[in-house]
């Protein structure tokens, strides 16, 4: 029985280790080793370039190895078999790291204080607004969401979130649908989007949306967080509504091109911090683990978890 690691943009090697340690008893194969298609049951996938895992007869399940399966379902040849995208404590937690830690930049003003100390510049102006007077929208309250909903709670920030389908949560204020939005984000001054690329999610990050978000707040405008997908985003708005002042400010993890062209316009504007597609990195270490149990317990006749609703698109 083989176990395919599928991976196109990372170094699939320390992925071949992890699973033949955790594994022992299968052949662990990548895309470069020669292999029987026949043998194999399951792959485990980022990126795979598109139909490279057609032609598998005897696949029983592919898993991902990031949280979002937007790549793989692109692929008009995926395979028709259970499609597992990956919960992991860790991922996680390290997304709740970034919200966190952007949040609080914002909010504290940090761009601003690095600025003046590489100025030399000793200068106050005593406006600093608490946690509790900026409220937080989380878009997108699923696992992430909601684990980052818990940690900015902690911190004071009040948390509103928007989902697709009706939820309810004592601590946080719901919204759910299109319906919802409107109000969602007449109440949001930090807006963090863990979205998932879907069909009905593309571009909605767009000057239309950010004109609608709470105006005269604490921060001086609203501010964007999206560490989410790229296609969720229309970068030339963002940089038109940092223009117009319709937002005061925003953090990128994600872009609709990856790598971000060294060329673009988002590098240099004074109000964006830009990271690498890094809020939450899949490590080898923990997720091969998970991948591994659940391929343990469904062929002892166990559920997968985290089982991908293609009629959805996550
Ligand atoms: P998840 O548990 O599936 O949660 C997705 C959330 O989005 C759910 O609350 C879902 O609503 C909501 N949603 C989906 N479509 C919607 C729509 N049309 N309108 C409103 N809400 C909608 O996913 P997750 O584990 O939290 O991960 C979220 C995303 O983060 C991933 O898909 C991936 O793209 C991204 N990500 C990025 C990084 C990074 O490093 N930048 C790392 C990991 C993940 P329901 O609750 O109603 O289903
Ligand atoms: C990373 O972007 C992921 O989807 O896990």
């Amino acid at each position: 029985m083989t176990l395919l690691v599928a991976i196109s943009g990372w170094d699939p090697q320390p992925w071949q280790e992890q699973f033949a340690a955790l594994l022992p008893d299968r052949k662990i194969v990548t895309l470069d080793d020669p292999f029987d298609r026949r043998e194999v049951h399951y792959a485990v996938c980022w990126k795979p370039p598109a139909g490279s895992l057609a032609h598998l007869p005897n696949l029983a399940a592919l898993f991902s190895l990031g949280a979002g399966v937007d790549a793989l379902l692109a692929d008009p040849r995926l395979p028709d078999v259970p499609l597992v995208r990956i919960i992991d404590a860790n991922l996680t937690a390290r997304m709740s790291e970034y919200v966190v830690l952007h949040c609080l930049a914002h909010l504290r003003q940090y761009r601003r204080y690095l600025d003046q100390q590489q100025k030399g510049l000793w200068q106050d102006d005593r406006s600093q607004p608490a946690a509790h007077e900026i409220s937080v929208g989380v878009m997108g309250f699923g696992v992430m969401g909601q684990d980052a909903a818990r940690k900015l709670s902690a911190i004071g920030f009040p948390v509103r979130g928007w989902s697709r389908t009706p939820k309810d949560f004592e601590d946080y204020e719901m919204f759910s649908g299109p319906e919802g939005l409107e109000l969602f984000l007449a109440r949001t001054d930090i807006l963090v989007s863990l979205l998932p690329l879907t069909p009905d999610t593309a571009g909605l990050l767009n000057h239309s949306l950010f004109s609608r978000l709470k105006q005269g707040g604490k921060l001086g405008g609203p501010v964007l967080i999206h560490a989410g997908r790229g296609g969720v985003q229309v970068e030339a708005d963002i940089l038109a509504a940092l223009e117009d002042d319709v937002l005061k400010a925003a953090t990128l993890d994600v872009f609709s091109a990856e790598p971000l062209d060294p060329d673009s316009p988002l590098w240099k504007h004074p109000s964006l911090t830009l990271t690498p597609h890094n809020a939450a990195i899949s490590t080898p270490a923990s997720i091969a683990h998970n991948i591994a149990a659940q391929i343990r317990s469904f062929e002892a006749g166990g559920l997968l978890q985290g089982l991908v609703d293609r009629s959805v698109g996550y």
